[in-house]
């Protein structure tokens, strides 16, 4: 099969990488890459919203399948765009529909989505500039901390916690009136504050049948002890201990088939990733979001611990034949932790040479995000730079791996949390 990926992180190298591996796998190429996708496939300069361009080279390429692997190519709609051309609905996509993926391009879809089919959440209500005066009526006695959530696509961004009413006020004002986080904050949602654990639990679906992949923790915040600004994700871990049976069973019966059997009642086509971001509060699972993909860098923990063919599974998947696949986990514990640039996620800068790659161990995987290549160096491109996985029979040992690969490759401005997985050992 000739396979297209589209997106440029670390998520998209883990991905690449894997399929790579297939023995279905002919030629691979990735929209638009990076420095790290370069090394084992052939990166393409076309954009992930360039629908038209993206359908273009399929068919010249003879792309058998799809995978999109970030959310605003399926918050825009590729799937139906894919859908709606003679030429190019024959291909294999994992993807959700413009009105599926709407479980991540908007919170009060989801929130009405998961009240509606008895999901456990957060109670919350939404409020818009037409009813801003209400909203803040609301803020004078909700409960605190108060959660306020953009209800569009924020890169992970558009979530103010405070205890402090009067923020809570002000910042409600700058999301609707300001635009804090532009249109993405015309309506905003209040929520209650679940108090727990977080982990992330990610689905494979063909809208009828799924496969629970293996549950990963993300390391949000900038600073260590979780504190500081919230970025794409400072590094993962993969198993999360707590995520045992008992949870994982309450996990499905409480949240996973409640959200199939809801896609189906509402008639909502669904192929692709269901990422579930949970709350465990005193041992039950509270759904905090969903996207439609999977994490950054959850992927770069989860994807290294799958052992069986993952490009057969996501074939069968596109077909809606996914009952017929097979999943085969690594039971060693997988980490990650992501290099970043000096600033990020504020403003950064680029173009800083890298050095070190041949000295780090070839068992840990680096999985490049915002890299690229001039003139035969590798730069940094990108806030998140690359991710270094290891796996070992133990956390503390995947953690030392994935540590001393972290010491080992420069750039000027290097960043990373140290203390990735500490909270779980
Ligand atoms: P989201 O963009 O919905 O993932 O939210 C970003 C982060 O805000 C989450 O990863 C949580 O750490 C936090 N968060 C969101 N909603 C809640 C909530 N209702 N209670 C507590 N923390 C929350
Ligand atoms: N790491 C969080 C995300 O991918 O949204």
């Amino acid at each position: 099969m000739n396979v297209l990926i589209i997106g440029s992180g670390g998520r998209e190298h883990a991905f690449a990488w894997k399929i790579a591996q297939s023995p279905l796998c002919k030629k691979l190429f990735v929209a638009t890459g990076n420095a790290g996708t370069a090394q084992i496939a052939q990166n393409i300069d076309i954009g992930i919203l360039d629908f038209e361009g993206l359908g273009k080279f399929c068919i010249e390429n003879l792309v058998d399948l799809v995978l999109v692997g970030t959310e605003v190519p399926l918050v825009a709609g590729i799937a139906d765009f894919f859908a709606a051309d003679e030429r190019l609905k024959s291909i294999l996509l994992i993807a959700p529909s413009q009105t599926g993926a709407m479980l991540e391009g908007s919170k009060d879809f989801s929130k009405a989505f998961m009240l509606k089919h008895g999901i456990p959440t957060a109670t919350a209500q939404t409020f818009d500039s037409s009813s801003l005066k209400e909203g803040l009526a609301y803020l004078e006695t909700h409960p605190t901390p108060i959660v306020l959530k953009a209800d569009g696509l924020a890169a992970g961004k558009g979530v103010i916690i405070t205890s402090d009413r009067s923020e809570a006020k002000q910042t409600l004002i700058e999301m609707i009136e300001g635009a804090k986080f532009g249109s993405a904050s015309a309506k905003v949602l209040i929520e209650s504050y679940l108090n727990g654990i977080e982990l992330s639990v990610f689905v494979l679906t063909d809208g009828i049948s799924y496969q629970i992949l293996p549950s990963a923790k993300d390391y949000k915040r900038i600073g260590e002890g979780d504190t500081g600004l919230n970025t794409g994700g400072m590094g993962a871990v993969s198993p999360v201990p707590f995520a045992d049976e008992d949870f994982m069973q309450k996990v499905e019966e409480k949240v996973v088939i409640p959200t199939l059997k809801g896609l189906q009642a509402d008639g909502i086509d669904f192929i692709g990733f269901i990422f579930i971001g949970l709350m465990n509060v005193a041992g039950e699972p509270w759904v905090i979001e969903y996207n439609v993909r999977m994490g950054d860098p959850e992927t770069e923990v989860v994807i290294p611990r799958i052992k069986s063919d993952f490009l057969e599974m996501l074939a069968l998947a596109a077909q809606k034949r996914l009952s017929e696949a097979k999943i085969e986990i690594d039971e060693r514990t997988a980490t990650t932790v992501m290099l970043v640039a000096s600033g990020y996620p504020e403003e950064y800068e680029k173009g800083k040479v890298m050095t070190g790659f041949e000295k780090v161990d070839s068992e840990v995987l680096t999985f490049h995000a915002g890299t690229s290549l001039k003139e035969g160096k590798i730069i940094t491109s990108g806030g998140r730079v690359i991710a270094l996985t290891a796996l070992a029979d133990s956390l503390e040992n995947a953690l030392a791996k994935s540590y001393k690969a972290a010491n080992l490759i420069s750039y000027e401005g290097k960043y990373y949390r140290k203390d990735i997985g500490l909270d779980l050992a």
